[in-house]
């Protein structure tokens, strides 16, 4: 199926590993072209180099940490002076390891952290890069939620209370732009397998809790970003979809 969207610029936020990454690949393999951001310049510089030699399209990388305002402030400039990008990926950093109950979390630093890298660091990227997308008379925001604010996970207070969040302002994004050509939609994971997954929980603990009795793949979670940000999704706005093997165990 052809998704429509060759040759726009999508931009991802934490794209140089795990399910950022993914999602870069699968939307390199159907011709868009990619804006990066990510802390680290030089996973970003090599990410890039090996996304445009497997694919041959356009990769920009912005260093920058998601918490800073200064830092996305460039990143608008920077998506401005491109003029292309009408897909945002909104994948924002993983809360303080390791996971805790909501009365273990005592110390001020883990919720600050938790809050300005999930919630404040999302809004801030909301902010700036959502009305190029609108001045561009389309577009599509696809953000990374959790299956936590569903149905809470033990020991994810720290993810479910701030991401909560995140879907609530995604969801009066999602009303307010649904005349103007952009969508705003989510997809909710749990157990979908990345590196740094695998070094926050116990994968055997974590199969037990799957219907399906498997982990899910980063390239099955890239997959719906891609359907997401394609121009066949175009009456969908507001939708936070379920990626996790049956897992949550809501009737909606
Ligand atoms: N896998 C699942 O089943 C699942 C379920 C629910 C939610 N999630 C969420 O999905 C997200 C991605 O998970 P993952 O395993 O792919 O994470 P990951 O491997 O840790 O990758 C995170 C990406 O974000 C970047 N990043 C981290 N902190 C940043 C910051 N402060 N500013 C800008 N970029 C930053 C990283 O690059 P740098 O370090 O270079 O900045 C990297 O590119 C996480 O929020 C995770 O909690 C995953």
């Amino acid at each position: 199926m052809d998704l429509g969207i060759a040759g726009k610029r999508a931009l991802v936020i934490g794209g140089s590993q795990g399910l950022g990454l993914s999602v870069c690949e699968r939307l390199a393999q159907e011709g868009v072209n990619l804006l990066i951001f990510a802390r680290d310049a030089a996973r970003l510089a090599a990410t890039a180099e090996s996304l445009r030699a497997a694919h041959g399209v356009s990769v920009e990388v912005c260093s920058g940490d998601i918490t800073s305002a200064a830092d996305v402030d460039r990143l608008g400039a920077q998506s401005e002076a491109l003029g292309d990008v009408q897909i945002l990926v909104l994948n924002t950093p993983r809360p303080p390891s390791p996971m805790r109950d909501f009365l273990d979390e005592t110390e001020q630093d883990r919720w600050d952290q938790a809050y300005q890298q999930q919630l404040h660091g999302a809004l801030l990227i909301l902010r700036r890069i959502t009305p190029l997308l609108v001045a561009s008379g389309w577009g599509r925001v696809v953000a990374i939620t959790s299956a936590s604010i569903k149905q809470p996970m033990v020991r994810h207070a720290l993810s479910t209370i701030f991401r909560a969040g995140v879907q609530a302002a995604l969801k009066h994004l999602a009303l307010e732009l649904a005349h103007t050509g952009v969508t705003v939609n989510a997809i909710a994971p749990a157990t979908v397998i990345t590196p740094t997954f695998s070094t926050f929980h116990n994968l055997e603990e974590r199969i037990k809790a799957v219907p399906m009795k498997r982990v899910g793949q980063p390239e099955e979670l890239a997959a719906m970003v891609a359907f997401l940000a394609s121009v066949h999704s175009g009456f969908m706005t507001g939708e936070n979809l379920q990626l996790d093997g049956g897992q949550t165990r809501a009737l909606v």
